[in-house]
């Protein structure tokens, strides 16, 4: 059978391999989600159990994906990748259960994507360790047990509000990854140049984490074009100055608002009161889509004061004027 995991084992490109933290000591910041993790991983460990089911939240670039991985590393199990959109069909699911080995993960990307009849399949599964499925149809059907190894379902998403109570309910652990803090980010950054064998000073470093939005991918990222920069003007290393430089190339200010970010803003100051608008003609305004907009865009700029929610839509909050260089509501 063609396995959806075969097909999406390709889909970690290379480069992010090695910038991977596979150990919970090589793992920055998430405290609280990181001591619950070895909390759960040890126990299992020691009573020889698969790991109860976890949930993983929280918006793109945090490290969901990274702590599925580190979680096989630390059980010594395998790690079976795929994502709920991919899962069409509860044959799908079936397949892929079926080649589980006892303790295994599976990791389920966007679990929040899952088809209704792929997502009623994985309760029993999660809960029982049992598949019921149907073979041949009209008055031949009938439905078989199939009985599968105790494993580990690892769920990531970027809203936990779309899964359905009961899905949820399955998980032993939810658990929501927030974004990282200056230090946190400045200790990526240095490990990152040093994977990279991109020599740096400290305030080059510094630059890029202020500038990264509270994310490790686009701290990455950035890292990369600055490699890159800094080999192209011969530099001996990264320095602050270098790194202003590479990131006004890419656009990215000094708060790490990138032009959509200013657009989505400037949308919302360029209405008589600052808002509220919705999320729609948002989305419409800056070419993107709604759920980009709301997984993407706004938790950070929320986060950052800069704007704001409300039942009516979004508002741009004066702290988000100012960024734009704008003071007050109604300025020009
Ligand atoms: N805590 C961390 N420490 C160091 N690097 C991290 C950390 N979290 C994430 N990264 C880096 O950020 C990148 C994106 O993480 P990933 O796990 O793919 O995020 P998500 O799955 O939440 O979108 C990874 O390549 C990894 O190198
Ligand atoms: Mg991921």
């Amino acid at each position: 059978m063609d396995l959806p995991f075969q097909q999406l084992n390709t889909q970690q490109p290379e480069r992010e391999m090695g910038l991977r933290p596979d150990t919970f000591e090589s793992f920055v910041g998430q405290e609280k989600t990181l001591e619950r993790l070895k909390i759960m991983t040890s126990a299992a460990k020691a009573r020889g159990d698969a790991l109860g089911h976890i949930l993983l939240s929280g918006p793109p670039g945090l490290g969901k994906t990274t702590l599925a991985h580190l979680l096989g590393h630390a059980m010594g199990t395998q790690v079976r990748v795929t994502a709920g959109p991919i899962l069409e069909k509860p044959g799908d699911l079936a397949g892929l259960l079926t080649n589980l080995e006892r303790g295994d993960i599976l990791f389920i990307d966007e679990i929040h994507r899952l088809s209704r009849t792929v997502e009623e399949y994985l309760y029993t599964a999660m809960e029982d360790f049992c598949l019921d499925i149907m073979i041949d149809q009209g008055p031949n059907a009938r439905s078989i047990r199939l009985t599968l190894p105790p494993f580990c379902l690892v769920g990531a998403t970027t809203r936990t509000g779309m899964l359905t109570a009961p899905l949820r309910s399955r998980f032993t652990l939810q658990t929501r990854l927030d974004y990282y803090n200056p230090a946190e980010l400045l200790h990526i950054a240095l490990r990152t140049c040093q994977i990279l064998k991109l020599p740096v000073v400290r305030e080059g470093a510094q630059e890029v984490a202020k500038r990264a939005r509270g994310t490790p991918r686009i701290l990455n990222n950035l890292l990369y074009f600055a490699r890159d920069y800094v080999q192209q003007q011969k530099a001996p290393a990264l320095t602050q100055a270098l790194a202003q430089k590479a990131l006004g190339l890419l656009g990215i200010d000094d708060k790490g608002l990138d032009e959509q970010d200013k657009r989505l803003l400037a949308t919302l100051a360029n209405h008589p009161k600052g808002g509220p608008i919705g999320l729609k003609t948002l989305a419409v305004a800056i070419g993107e889509p709604e759920h980009t907009v709301e997984d993407v865009h706004e938790p950070f700029l929320l986060q950052a004061g800069y704007l704001q929610r409300t039942p009516q839509g979004r508002v741009i909050t004066v702290l988000g004027l100012e960024v734009l260089g704008l003071r007050g509501a109604g300025a020009p």
